[in-house]
């Protein structure tokens, strides 16, 4: 990885979980003011109403959680349990202190998800699926921590909605997923 300090084109460009690793170790103490802050990101909000307009209630996974915005988002909408998954202990590091967290995960969601048996009514998910290497499988590994009827907001990057396969991957799971609808954010 470069030595350039962490931003949004080093993320973007992250092909692997080791490579992941690195840059959000790098990134997590000055995430939220270098980028968040300075981008008025707006995301995590976005998703967490949407998940609430649509009905969702706790308990929720928030998937890739980084140091918490979207569980923080949530949480303010008085939404709970909520439990976090992010692969960067530095990330999940900072996210624990706002303890708004019943249970932080470090795990690969690019894997079968390990959560000590919870199961979730909703999966959230802000900034993860993007660029880098995070593509349309790990949609299985997240509906099989789900509940029956159980209900996802999740962003994912509009250049990757075709290229990457995930608009493929929603359409194989009609049938599985009910009233799936899509909205820019
Ligand atoms: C751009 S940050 C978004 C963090 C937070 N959701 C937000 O909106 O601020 C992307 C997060 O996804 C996590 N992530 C990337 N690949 C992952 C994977 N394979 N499994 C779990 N988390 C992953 C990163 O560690 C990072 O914390």
């Amino acid at each position: 990885m470069s030595d350039k300090r962490p931003n949004l084109e080093l993320a973007y460009a992250l092909l692997t979980v080791q490579d992941n690793r690195e840059l959000y170790a790098a990134w997590a103490k000055t995430y939220e003011n270098d980028f968040a802050s300075e981008m008025d990101y707006i995301l995590p909000n976005r998703v967490a109403q949407i998940f609430l307009d649509m009905g969702g209630t706790g308990p929720v996974l928030d998937v890739g959680a980084g140091t918490g915005l979207a569980g923080q988002a949530l949480a303010r909408l008085g939404i709970h349990p909520i439990d976090a998954i992010d692969l960067s202990d530095a990330m999940l590091d900072v996210a624990s202190k706002k303890k708004i967290y019943r249970n932080l995960f470090t795990s690969d969601i690019t894997q079968p998800i390990a959560t000590s048996n919870y199961s979730y009514q909703g999966v959230i998910s802000s900034g993860t699926f993007t660029h880098g290497h995070v593509g349309p499988s790990a949609i299985d590994n997240l509906l099989s921590v789900a509940r029956g009827g159980a209900f996802f907001a999740l962003s994912i990057n509009k250049n990757h909605w075709f290229e990457r396969g995930f608009a493929k991957k929603f359409e194989s799971l009609k049938g599985v997923i009910e009233n799936a609808f899509t909205t820019r954010c």
